[in-house]
């Protein structure tokens, strides 16, 4: 059993910290019982309004429905960008180090003002109007941040989609929000390989034809297709516009950005965001988590195409005036020591990344972090997946000398900001656990019959009471958003999460109790998977399910039933893995795929993944009862053929 050490929180790092622990009782107590007062003072110190709101905000837990800041109106790119101006106009906004080690940019907020107020007038002159959806397909380079903020300023909405899926899945989600324009770059390059982006649009786009133009930014140079009438280049039409673009008055409640992220069933799902508590949330936890002071240089590796890069890489930190470092490339490359050369290089004083990451780099050895100075750290952060408390000591001692407090943030797409996490300098830390609720939120753990579980428990994880940075609904399906979120329990939002709470109130999130699989922590459903696989002509049906992986967290374990006529052999295998990558994306490709004469299935028709998990998992002495299934042999069948993961 490994022993858990509790870590008090380092008197060096308490000494300047936002908060202390009274601090934070203090904070919390008033967010819950006096939350008006504690919003209000919140929203006027985080974020400038072009017009005060009337009422704080109003909520019905039943349906889902929420609603900050009534009557608010703001602009969100003014906020991250306009009222830093007078203050610190040259100061670094954007740090971007390239793919390269020789390749990196530093970009002002005077600069990022004029590149997004070109772009947005760009956007503009091809007919893009308040309320209008953009696609964006982009690597991670500084105008995926220009393009986020251009949006934003005349009031278009930006679906980002993650520049690792597929051209199948980009058309699903171009389709989905009836996006009429695409910006991406010629091409992204990652650990010294080049991913073709514009070729990828090219293809989505045979099925789009609403789509009338593709601002394309120009990275390598690369060859690629054009075709006149649709295609622009970023930076030919920058400079023909003015670099002069008043920010639209949004309505609090205005659609900021929809960002796909898959569930237990069907197809992914566009989840909504709105302007006004969206973007105060994303502030004040990047303020309070990441304890953020003036002059910091704040680096969060994830990618723009998720949510954390979203709130963590451009939201949160630009409304706060931070300096935010964007990296294009991937912690191994050149070597194992990339991640601590840009720390030292830009002096980074706060890292945020996801146990994945770090636990690949564990895997590589001490030596390549401690060649390294790190000098600069003073904090750490943890993102995506639970983080298993030898990969948090190795973080904490080896890259963190010991000195920089963990901050394990628990969150997701829907909950747009950080909910569960240390506050830095208040809170003592416990490896593997996300620790206590941020300001506002009220967790709870019901059990599978929607009773309250309270003191020491385990169960499921839901939260009581609204909160600004709320999903407001599935783009284009409310029912369907109704149904995930609101229905399994009354007036409560389920997250889908299972976790423990311990004898001091700290919460240790369990992992998912739907079919929603972590992979390196990334969300993918088992339906998108299996629907990926059923389209192969070769497959009859498919179940997919997860099972534990050192690195990623979880691996994909498929069990596939081929057609009648289709003959198993190791090349269709080859051929199913690659295609599964060709509909979704390759971080979507399983793992292990084992041919299945049959699926077990209840007398009603239903795969009992259960059983299907514990095989793939090797739980063979915990399978539970079989004796419900139309054809209990299938069982011993795919236990006899299970697959060595070792
Ligand atoms: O299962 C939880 C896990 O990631 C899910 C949300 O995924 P996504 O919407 O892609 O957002 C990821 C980044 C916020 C959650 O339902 N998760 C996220 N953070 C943690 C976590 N699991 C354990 N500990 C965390 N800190």
């Amino acid at each position: 059993m490994y022993e858990i050490e509790q870590h008090k929180v380092s008197e060096a790092a308490r000494r300047d910290t936002h908060l202390d622990a009274d601090g934070y009782e203090r904070l919390y107590r008033q967010s819950i019982e006096q939350p008006d007062t504690f919003w209000a003072e919140q929203a006027t110190r985080f974020v400038d309004w072009m017009q005060p709101w009337s009422k704080i905000h109003e909520s019905n837990m039943d349906k889902g429905e929420a609603a900050w800041f009534i009557d608010g109106k703001l602009n969100v790119s003014a906020n991250c960008i306009d009222r830093h101006l007078a203050k610190r106009a040259d100061q670094t906004a954007i740090i971007w180090e390239g793919d390269d080690p020789s390749e990196d940019r530093h970009i002002s907020y005077r600069e990022l003002h004029q590149q997004v107020c070109r772009l947005a007038n760009v956007l503009k002159a091809r007919g893009v109007k308040k309320g209008d959806r953009v696609c964006l397909y982009m690597p991670m380079i500084p105008e995926a941040a220009f393009a986020m903020l251009a949006c934003t300023r005349i009031g278009a909405v930006h679906s980002v989609v993650f520049g690792g899926f597929s051209p199948d899945a980009l058309r699903d989600r171009i389709q989905n929000a009836e996006c009429r324009v695409v910006i991406t770059a010629d091409e992204g390059v990652r650990g010294g390989k080049s991913i073709p982006l514009k070729q990828n649009v090219d293809k989505a786009l045979a099925d789009c034809p609403d789509v009338h133009t593709v601002v394309t930014v120009k990275r390598t140079g690369a060859d690629i297709p054009w075709h006149e009438h649709r295609d622009v280049w970023c930076h030919e039409a920058c400079a023909a516009v003015s670099d002069v673009c008043e920010p639209e008055p949004m309505d609090s409640e205005d659609p900021l950005f929809i960002l796909y992220t898959s569930g237990s069933t069907g197809k992914p799902k566009g989840v909504l965001h709105t302007t006004g508590g969206y973007l105060l949330s994303t502030a004040l936890t990047h303020h309070y988590v990441f304890d953020y002071h003036e002059g910091e240089v704040y680096w969060c590796t994830a990618d723009v195409g998720w949510v954390t890069g979203h709130s963590y890489i451009v939201y949160g930190p630009l409304c706060n005036g931070a300096t935010t470092l964007m990296f294009e490339g991937v912690p191994t490359y050149p070597n194992a020591s990339r991640c601590w050369d840009i720390v030292d290089k830009h002096k980074v004083n706060i890292f945020y990344t996801a146990p994945t990451a770090i636990r690949a780099l564990m895997a590589l050895g001490d030596e390549p972090v401690k060649s390294t100075s790190r000098a600069s750290l003073r904090l750490l952060g943890s993102v995506g997946e639970p983080i298993n408390p030898e990969a948090w000591e190795w973080y904490y001692h080896v890259v963190g000398d010991s000195r920089c407090p963990v901050v394990d943030t628990w969150w997701q797409t829907e909950t747009g900001s950080i909910l569960i996490a240390p506050l830095p300098g208040a809170t003592d830390l416990k490896p593997g656990s996300a620790t206590r609720p941020f300001f506002g939120v009220e967790p709870a753990l019901y059990d599978n019959d929607g009773n309250e579980l309270h003191g020491v428990a385990d169960g499921n994880l839901v939260i009581k009471r609204s909160w600004p940075s709320q999903i407001r609904t599935v783009y284009g399906d409310n029912q369907r958003f109704i149904d995930t979120y609101f229905s399994t329990y009354k007036g409560v939002y389920f997250t889908g999460d299972g976790a423990r709470r311990d004898e001091d109130g700290y919460y240790w999130i369990t992992g998912r109790v739907d079919d929603v699989l972590n992979i390196s922590g990334h969300r993918i459903g088992t339906a998108e998977v299996e629907s990926a696989l059923v389209l192969h002509d070769a497959v009859a049906e498919a179940a997919v399910v997860g099972c534990p992986h050192d690195i990623k967290g979880q691996a994909i374990y498929a069990y596939v039933m081929p057609m009648h006529n289709a003959t198993p052999s190791d090349e269709l295998l080859a051929d199913l893995k690659v295609y599964v990558s060709e509909q979704v994306g390759a971080f979507a490709k399983p793992d292990f795929i084992q041919w299945a004469p049959g699926l077990p299935k209840t007398r009603s028709g239903k795969i009992m993944r259960r059983i299907l998990r514990k095989i793939a998992c090797d739980e063979l002495d915990t399978l539970g009862d079989t004796s419900t299934l139309s054809d209990p042999t299938v069982v011993d069948e795919l236990i006899e053929h299970r697959l060595n993961r070792g």
